[in-house]
This record gives C-alpha cells, structure tokens and sequence, in this order.
C-alpha cells in the first residue's frame, strides 16, 4: 500500500492564510468540486499508482516543440502487453502481479564479452536521461511520454559487440506464471524484436527504465524496455531479459504473426498504409482532434538517412 506522507518542509495552507479566509476558500472549493471532482479524483487515483521517484535524472534538453507529454495517469493505464491480456486496461489491473527483482539481462552471440548484467547493476552503471518522446501505435494513436533512459549503444558497448554482430535481437521474458497472458498462445512466445546494428546503436534509440522522473511501472515495460521512437510502438519491447547480437536479421513477433501487416523496419509512415487502416492520421491519447502522422515519427532529421537508398514500401 502507498500512503502518501507529507514532507517535513511542505507548510499547510492554514499556516500561510488567515484561518476565517482559508475555511470560506474551502467551502467554496468543496461547492466548485462538484464541478471539478473527476478531474480532482482522477488525480488523486493516479497519484495512488505512482512509482518510486528515480533519483540523479537529467532533463531532456531539447523536448520536441510545442509538445506537452501525456499524463501518468494517460500513459500508465491505456497500454498494450499481450502477456498480461489483450485489452488495454488489462497491463494496469494484472501487470501488479510480475516481480521484477532481482531480474537480469543476458547479452550473448557476436561479441567479445558475452555475459549478464543485473537490473541494479544496470541502474547504477548509466546515467539517466530524460528524453521527451512521441510513441505512435499502429492502431493511430499516440502519446507524448517523458521516458527516463540509457543510449543502448552504452550497454551493448560493454559487450563488445564484433564486426560480424550486423542485428540485434531482444526477448521478453517468458514465464507463464509470473505473465499470465503467457498461457494463452495468442502470439508466439516470448515476445521478440529487433533491429539492424546502425539503427540500435542511433542516440535516438534508448533503453528505458522510468517515466515521468519515476521507475517503470510494470504495465510499461518494468524493469527494462526498449523505445526507439521513429518506429511503430510492437517495435518498443518491454520486459527485456536477452540481447542477442547476431549475423542474420532475426525473427520479430508481430512480423512473424501476421508479415503481410508487420514488418521488420517498422518505421512510421503515413504514405504506406496499413492493410486494414490508413496511417496518415494520428489521435493524441487525450485529444480529439486527428492530426496528420508524421514521417519516422517526426525524426526524419535524425534518422531518414539510415534508410537511403531503400524503398520503404517494400521493406516497411
Ligand atoms: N512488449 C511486449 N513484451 N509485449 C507486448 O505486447 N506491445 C507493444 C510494445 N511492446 C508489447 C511490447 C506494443 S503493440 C506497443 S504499442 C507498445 O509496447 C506499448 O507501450 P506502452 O504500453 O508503454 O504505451
């Protein structure tokens, strides 16, 4: 249970403002709650839900113009992680259940160092960033969410990738009992993505282990997910317990359940339709107005030179 403590140097009202003109301010308030009460609750809700503050984060420097990021409460209970159910609420109400201590990341295939490296290990060995990122789903709609993480490429470096190491391959855990959606052969378990080396090693591409200045909740990937942010969201696998540097490009879940609707690359695009729906249009979770995707997400300036020379409606 969290029950909230008010910090020793937090003065209450009645210790700033005369009593008679604080006591008529919240009589007015409780008739204006009436008026305000969802709101009100629903913060009160979602700051029940909140993780531990992670400390020593730096800011993101630049967050993207005119960008306001989704809320805890946005960005923690509209989720998809198919092991704990297909629904979108369902990662809020059973994702609770998954223990993610102690938890360690395999790292193994083409490099120098094989090994394993410990989620503490991995805490206290990068600095965190924060860094304000879109996430745009294939389904068309999209947060903004303030991630907390690592370059990628400052861990696979300890590994010492090798010249023949040309992908890299990532897996979910899999423990049907700790992930209960895993008993259910809705999608070939783990859930595995990948990417080719350049891409996994861009500044974009980070691993993150908070948001919002706080640890991940296990609904969005605790303790360790990937996020690369000019791809489709199945692209940013959550849970991450092997990293596999590899020669060949490798499997990928949703490419392999449905390649027709998937593909490896992934990358945002509103000129290649999905067979089912268009992309050229996105809805902000919170927002009801569509607004036109961008291409790779809006970080074609960083990234649209990795794919030149490449037709993007073949390897989409
Ligand atoms: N990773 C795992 N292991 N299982 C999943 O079902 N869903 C993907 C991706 N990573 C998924 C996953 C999809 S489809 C999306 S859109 C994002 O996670 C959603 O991330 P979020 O819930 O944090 O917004």
């Amino acid at each position: 249970m969290l029950i909230r403590v008010r910090p020793g140097w937090a003065l209450r009202e009645s210790e700033v403002t005369d009593e008679g003109l604080w006591r008529a301010r919240r009589r007015f308030l409780s008739v204006a709650a009436g008026l305000a009460a969802a709101p009100a609750l629903a913060r009160a809700a979602s700051e029940a839900t909140m993780t531990a503050p992670l400390p020593d984060v730096r800011p993101d420097p630049a967050p993207p113009p005119g960008e306001r990021p989704n809320t805890w409460e946005q960005i923690t209970r509209y989720n998809n992680f198919y092991e704990f159910g297909t629904g979108k609420r369902d990662p809020a109400r059973y994702a609770g259940r998954l223990r993610t201590r102690p938890w360690t990341v395999v790292v193994e295939g083409e490099c120098e160092r094989p090994g394993e490296i410990g989620i503490e290990d991995i805490l206290r060995g990068f600095p965190l960033e924060e860094r304000i990122y879109r996430l745009r789903c294939v389904e068309g709609w999209s947060m903004v969410i303030p991630w907390v993480g690592f370059p990628l490429r400052r861990l696979l470096e300890r590994f010492r990738p090798t010249s023949a190491a040309r992908y890299v391959a990532f897996e979910t855990l899999h423990d049907p009992e700790r992930m209960p959606g895993q008993h259910r052969r809705i999608l070939d378990w783990p859930y595995r993505e990948g990417l080719r080396m350049d891409e996994a090693v861009h500044p974009l591409t980070i691993l993150a282990v908070g948001l919002h200045g706080r640890v991940l909740p296990n609904q969005n990937g605790a303790p360790l997910r990937l996020v690369v942010p000019w791809k489709y969201g199945f692209k940013s696998i959550k849970s991450i317990v092997r990293i596999r540097l590899v020669r060949e490009r490798p499997p990928t879940t949703w490419s392999q359940a449905a390649p027709h609707e998937y593909g490896f690359y992934a990358n945002v695009n509103p000129d290649v339709p999905h067979p089912r729906w268009s992309q050229r249009y996105e809805r902000r979770i919170g927002e009801l107005r569509r607004r036109p995707t961008l291409p790779f997400n809006g970080y074609a300036e960083a990234v649209a030179h990795l794919y030149a020379g490449m037709d993007l409606r073949r390897f989409f």
